[in-house]
């Protein structure tokens, strides 16, 4: 294919323009220049067109998704722009080593576990609205969109749920908080306490293995060999930044589009079987996900714009979304469309390990939300979205009320005496 030359664009994926409204931005940058390039955080190459993101995700050998700590310009720097001064695994690593990594973790977040997860979902879920139904109001984000995530991930990891507020709100705040302001301070204090609990439990899981996620990462042998403390670790932080706020992102923008479309949240009361397909087209539209990094490991080119060896490379889940080659009519959300190529959960091998689980999540929480509080509003004006969408697309917090209900859960004070201890059958 002849070179041709690539667009200098004012793109940053962390402005406030662009957060205001991305599905805009978007639409733009991918009907005139599917690749482009931006000066921001030190340069990097922005792929919007659904065929042009699926091309590098599908080309790893070329466009790394590794992490060398320290960052060093022209050496692969992960899955974020600008890069993190941390790793995430398996996210950040290539093959071989990350094929053998995938294969050893598939087994805990097979769609088997998920199904197993399912009542677990549905006690943390009714506990959650039980404690807000009596009053008639709740903040569909702060207490349960955020809390029912927190929950199961605590309990997938086998961690006390004494601090789960504290943990839920540092990794939901992360998502939107800027760095360098005295609130993120708080807030990464909040993420190193969860961190440190962790830690805390690696030794007590490898000597005393039980059945949550911590035990199964201290037992697991990669290449013949135990994994070790740091890296499970990293693979615990991932699953945690990874699997929290991307939920409740998604949650937060059905709540959203279900409190203006009164007829489509009709259709999903009268259809509760339908909430699944539902929350795949909100992936698709919404994508909470927005957008990853790669590095250009070798001198290539993508449709025709060469990118050389060391460059950074932006690939937009979000835009790629919005392709109208892909999904006609993109811009409008249609339940009985064909989401099958959706690209919110990513393309290629490091497509999302934790899907089975947060659809399972979306189904089991929309319900509970459409059966026990059906006539919810939003109260106006009082919902704030992400000011800045770089890593996630979604909702800082969204006061509703409703009808008062009666509680239907068991009578426990505390979300940690809800279930026996988790047990998993792989
Ligand atoms: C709506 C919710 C979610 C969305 C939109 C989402 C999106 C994504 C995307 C786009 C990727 C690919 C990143 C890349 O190619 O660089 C990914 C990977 C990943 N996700 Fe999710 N995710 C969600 C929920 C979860 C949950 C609940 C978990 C854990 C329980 C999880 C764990 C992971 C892990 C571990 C990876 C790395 C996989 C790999 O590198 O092989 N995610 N996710």
């Amino acid at each position: 294919m002849a070179h041709r030359e690539v667009p200098e664009i004012d793109f940053d994926h962390h402005s406030e323009a662009y957060g205001r409204d991305p599905w805009a931005a978007n639409t733009e940058l991918l009907t005139k220049c599917p690749v482009a390039h931006s000066r921001h955080h030190g340069g990097f190459y922005v792929v919007t067109g659904y065929d042009q993101v699926a091309d590098v995700a599908k080309r790893p050998e070329v466009f790394s998704s590794a992490h060398e700590l320290p960052n060093t310009p022209g050496r692969p720097q992960g899955t974020i722009i600008p890069a993190t001064t941390f790793r995430a695994l398996p996210l950040e690593m290539d093959p071989p080593e990350y094929l053998d990594w995938r294969k050893a973790l598939n087994p805990f977040f097979s769609p088997k576990v998920a199904r197993q997860l399912r009542p677990r979902i549905q006690a943390y879920a009714t506990w959650c609205v039980d404690q807000c139904i009596e009053k008639g109001e709740m903040d569909l984000v702060l207490d349960l969109a955020s809390a029912v995530p927190a929950l199961l991930t605590l309990d997938m990891m086998g961690l006390p749920m004494d601090n789960w507020r504290l943990y839920a709100d540092a990794v939901h705040s992360l998502a939107f908080t800027p760095s360098g302001t005295p609130e993120y301070q708080q807030v990464a204090l909040g993420f190193g306490m969860l961190l440190k609990e962790v830690q805390e439990m690696i030794p007590r899981r490898r000597a005393d293995p039980k059945g949550d996620l911590v035990s199964f990462l201290t037992q697991l042998e990669i290449d013949g060999a135990k994994i070790n403390d740091e890296d499970i670790l990293a693979t615990c932080a991932a699953m945690i930044a990874g699997g929290m706020d991307t939920t409740t992102a998604l949650f937060a923008s059905a709540f959203e589009y279900l409190d203006r479309d009164r007829a489509a949240r009709r259709r999903l009361i009268e259809e509760p079987a339908m909430v699944p397909k539902a929350g795949e087209e909100f992936l698709r539209y919404y994508t909470p996900v927005v957008c990853v990094g790669r590095t250009a490991m070798h001198d290539t080119e993508i449709d025709g714009v060469p990118v050389s060896q060391g460059e950074r490379v932006l690939i937009s889940w979000a835009a790629a979304n919005l392709d109208p080659e892909v999904f006609p009519d993109p811009l409008t959300i249609d339940f009985d469309r064909d989401t099958r190529k959706s690209a919110a959960f990513g393309i290629g091998m490091h497509r999302c390990l934790g899907r089975h689980i947060a659809m399972t999540d979306f189904d089991v929480v929309v319900n509970e939300v459409l059966r026990r509080l059906p006539d919810y509003e939003l109260i106006e004006g009082a919902a704030e979205r992400y000011r800045t969408v770089g890593q996630i697309n979604g909702y800082v917090k969204m006061p509703a009320r409703f009808t008062p209900g009666p509680r239907t859960g068991p009578d426990a004070a505390t979300a940690g005496e809800l279930l026996p201890e988790l047990k998993l059958d792989l």
